[in-house]
C-alpha cells in the first residue's frame, strides 16, 4: 500500500484542510457575535443545554429522566430557531458558523469510522502519481490511447496479446501479480504500456515506482559512496519495498561490477519478498545472457513473464 512518505504528505494535507475549516468557522462565529450581540447569550445557553443533555443521557432510565430530556430538547430547539432567525436577519446561511469541510463525508479526517474515506484514497493516488517517477506521463499514455493500428500482421496479433495481458495485469493487480519482462526494439510502446499499468495500479492505492535502470544505479551509487553518515536511504529502500517497481531501459546503464551487483540484489530482494517488478529492455534473451551473469539472467528469464514487442517504431510513425 501507499508509501509512508505519501501517507504523511496526505495526512498533512488533511490536517491543514481541517484546521482551515475550523479557523474559518471560528472567524464566522466571532463575526456573527459582533453583528448580533444577542447571539452570544444564545450560544452560551446552547452549550449549557448540551452539557445538561449529556448529564441526563447517562442517568438511569426513569419517567423523570424522560420528562427532563424532552424539556431540554424543546429548549434546545427553540434556541436553535432563535439563532437561525438571527442569522437569517443578517442574510447569513444557517450553517454559517459550522466548519465547512472540503469533504463533508469524513470532515477532512480521511476516515469514516475505520474505513478510509474516498477523498483520502484520491489524495493518496495524486501523491502516488507525483512521486511515481512518471507523473508527467500519466494521463498521456493510457490503455485507451494505445492503438493497435501502428502494428501490421503477426506483429499486431502479438501486440494485441501484450495489450490484453498488461491490461488484465493492471486491473487485477495484487500482491501475487508476478513479474513482466517487456522486450523489444525502440519506440514500440514499452514505456507507454508501463505508464498505463502504473496509472491503474496507483489508482488502486498501491505504491508504484518507475525509474530507469541507470537512475536506480545512480541512487545506489550515491547512497553507497557519497551520502553522509546518518542520512537515511529512503530512496533505495522504496525500490525494494514498493508494491510495483518498473525498471525501464535495462541494458542502457553503464555496466560495472557495482551496477551488476545492485541489479542482482534489487531483483533478488523483490523476488524473495514476492513484490512485483516490470522490466523493459531493448535486449534480446541472448543479449541478456551475454550481458549479465547467470544469477541475473536466470532470474529474468525464469521468473518474469516475457512479452515481446514487435513492429515498426511508433515514435517515427507518429512524426
Ligand atoms: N500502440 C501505440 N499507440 C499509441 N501511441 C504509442 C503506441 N506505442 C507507442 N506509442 C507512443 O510512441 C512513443 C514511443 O513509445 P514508447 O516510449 O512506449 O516506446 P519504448 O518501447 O519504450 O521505446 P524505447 O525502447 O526507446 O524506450 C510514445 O510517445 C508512445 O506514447
Ligand atoms: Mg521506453
Ligand atoms: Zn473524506
Amino acid at each position: 500500500m501507499a508509501s509512508k512518505e505519501n501517507y504523511r504528505a496526505v495526512k498533512d494535507i488533511l490536517a491543514k484542510r481541517r484546521a482551515r475549516a475550523l479557523e474559518k468557522a471560528e472567524q464566522n462565529r466571532v463575526f456573527f457575535h459582533s453583528q448580533a450581540p444577542e447571539a452570544v447569550e444564545i450560544d452560551r445557553a446552547l452549550s449549557q443545554t448540551a452539557m445538561q443533555l449529556f448529564g441526563i443521557a447517562i442517568m438511569a432510565n426513569s419517567p423523570e429522566k424522560e420528562a427532563k430530556l424532552s424539556a431540554l430538547k424543546a429548549q434546545n430547539l427553540s434556541l436553535q430557531e432563535a439563532r437561525e432567525e438571527l442569522l437569517a436577519s443578517l442574510g447569513l446561511p444557517k450553517n454559517f458558523t459550522e466548519p465547512q469541510y472540503e469533504c463533508p463525508l469524513c470532515g477532512d479526517s480521511g476516515y469514516i469510522d475505520l474505513q478510509m474515506c474516498r477523498c483520502m484514497k484520491h489524495l493518496l493516488a495524486l501523491e502516488g502519481f507525483k512521486t511515481s517517477g512518471i507523473g508527467h506521463l500519466i494521463g498521456t499514455q493510457t490503455f485507451d490511447n494505445f492503438s493497435l493500428d501502428y502494428y501490421k500482421g503477426a506483429d499486431r496479433e502479438q501486440m494485441k496479446r501484450n495489450l490484453s495481458i498488461t491490461r488484465s495485469f493492471a486491473e487485477n493487480f495484487s500482491s501475487k501479480s508476478g513479474n513482466l519482462l517487456f522486450m523489444g526494439a525502440t519506440g514500440l510502446g514499452k514505456t507507454h504500456l508501463s505508464t498505463a499499468i502504473a496509472t491503474v495500479v496507483i489508482e488502486k492505492g498501491y505504491d508504484v515506482l518507475y525509474e530507469s535502470a541507470q537512475n536506480i544505479i545512480g541512487v545506489y551509487e550515491h547512497e553507497r559512496f557519497h551520502s553522509t553518515r546518518g542520512e537515511d536511504n529512503h530512496e533505495s529502500e522504496r525500490y525494494e519495498t514498493c508494491d510495483l517497481l518498473i525498471i525501464d531501459d535495462l541494458g542502457t546503464e553503464f555496466q560495472t561490477a557495482f551496477s551488476v551487483s545492485c541489479l542482482y540484489n534489487l531483483i533478488n530482494t523483490r523476488l524473495n519478498r514476492g513484490k512485483s517488478t516490470i522490466i523493459s529492455t531493448n535486449l534480446t534473451a541472448g543479449e541478456i545472457r551475454a550481458r549479465y551473469d547467470d544469477r541475473i539472467s536466470s532470474r529474468l528469464l525464469g521468473h518474469f513473464m516475457p512479452l515481446l514487442f514487435r513492429g515498426e517504431d511508433v515514435r517515427c510513425q507518429k512524426l
